[in-house]
């Protein structure tokens, strides 16, 4: 059966502070006879650590955990973790003992009491306490929180905690908008939501490290803009795109290397060398973006066959795309290299819309 809650506490080289947490969190949650389960996301699973949560683990059944290899990422080991559970209460909190888990039963209780969606551990409500938190990290925070509340519209006066409990609910809709970038999951959770959460703040003191060190460092920052970028302008350049502008752009190399095997070593005649050239690019490039770009929607056999003469197909219209609106713009008297430029850019992106759409159509999920 499903437990009532699951702590996910993501964490990178925790290993002494591990087994204080699961103490602390049975003195807490025990005692009101809650049913819960901690679950531990690891991102530096070497072997000393896999086993110090192998061990923890093995000995007590409310202890669970994810290994992740060669990953790193804070919000991300918050999400995996809380896709892992089917608790209808997800809590999270960090694994440095700085968040005071005798706020656990208390937020549980205000989840179930109120109409809620989220209660939020925070810095700076009511009965908070920044403990030792130096006044300069208080500047950053400040600056974060206020950059954050133009995203979520949620009055909040800590969205950028990282201690929250959450319904499932509540969380289940928002799962396919996270962006999963860097530390903030509260605002990603907040923002990603469809309809406005119902926020309750709870304050508690900000504990201090006394094992290992903090990980939040200047990437952070920039990651935390990405964040918050991403939100703005929702994907307004997909990643795909990028991945095939730049094989494209590699592309305009590996013409140029062919066609000078072709024309000057072999002494090929120049059209059939530019010819052959091109033909071979655009293979070169379609199996670049069969491997790259679309490898989620990777053709082969006769399919692959199939995708290269639509490839092909798309393209010479993009090409002939590009040189009539190039041209009309060279005419009109503008600088032939934003015309060249312009021209390329309306061929590039008739090429993506046309390819996306019709040379890797995405799959439907029952093929007959
Ligand atoms: N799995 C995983 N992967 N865990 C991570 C990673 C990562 O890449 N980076 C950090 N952690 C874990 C740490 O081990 C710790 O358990 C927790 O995440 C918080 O990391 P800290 O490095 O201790 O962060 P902090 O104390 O400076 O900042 C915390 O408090 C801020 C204010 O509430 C975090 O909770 C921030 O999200 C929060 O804004
Ligand atoms: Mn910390």
């Amino acid at each position: 059966m499903a437990e009532e809650l699951s702590i996910i506490v993501p964490v990178l080289n925790e290993a002494k502070n591990l087994s204080i947490l699961v103490d602390r969190l049975s003195d807490a949650l025990d005692k009101d006879q809650i049913d819960w389960e901690v679950i531990f996301v690891d991102d530096d699973s070497q072997d000393k650590r896999r086993s110090t949560l192998l061990q923890l683990a093995n000995k007590n059944p409310r202890v669970r955990f994810l290994s992740r290899i060669g990953r790193q990422g804070l919000s991300s080991a918050a999400i995996e973790g809380m896709l892992s559970s089917s608790a209808q209460h997800l809590a999270v909190m960090d694994g440095d003992l700085q968040h005071d888990e005798a706020l656990l039963p208390k937020m549980l209780a205000e989840l179930n009491r109120e109409d809620l969606d989220i209660v939020v551990g925070s810095r700076f409500a009511e009965g908070a306490s920044l403990g030792e938190f130096s006044s300069r990290r208080e500047k950053v925070s400040n600056l974060g929180n206020w950059l954050a509340r133009l995203t979520i519209k949620t009055e909040l006066k800590d969205p950028l905690s990282g201690f929250f409990m959450v319904k499932r609910q509540s969380f289940e809709p928002t799962v396919y908008n996270l962006s999963g970038t860097g530390f903030k999951i509260l605002v990603d959770i907040l923002a990603s939501s469809p309809r406005p959460l119902k926020v309750k703040e709870l304050g508690f003191t900000f504990g201090k490290r006394i094992h290992g060190e903090s990980k939040i460092d200047s990437l952070v920052a920039i990651e935390f803009l990405t964040l918050l970028a991403e939100k703005w302008i929702e994907h307004l350049v997909p990643v795909r795109f990028l991945f095939f502008a730049a094989v494209g752009g590699l592309g305009v190399f590996i013409h140029l290397a062919i066609l000078t095997l072709l024309f000057k070593t072999l002494a090929w005649p120049f059209y059939t060398a530019q010819a052959v050239a091109t033909l071979l690019t655009m293979a070169i490039n379609f199996s670049l973006n069969n491997v790259l770009t679309y490898r989620d929607r990777r053709l082969s056999g006769a399919g692959y066959i199939k995708g290269l003469l639509s490839f092909y197909l798309v393209c010479s219209v993009g090409a002939l795309a590009n040189f009539q609106f190039a041209e009309f713009l060279f005419n009109e008297s503008i600088h032939w290299i934003l015309a060249g430029l312009a021209g390329a850019i309306v061929g590039a992106v008739w090429n993506y819309a046309m390819t996306s759409t019709f040379t890797w159509a995405k799959k439907k999920r029952h093929q007959s």
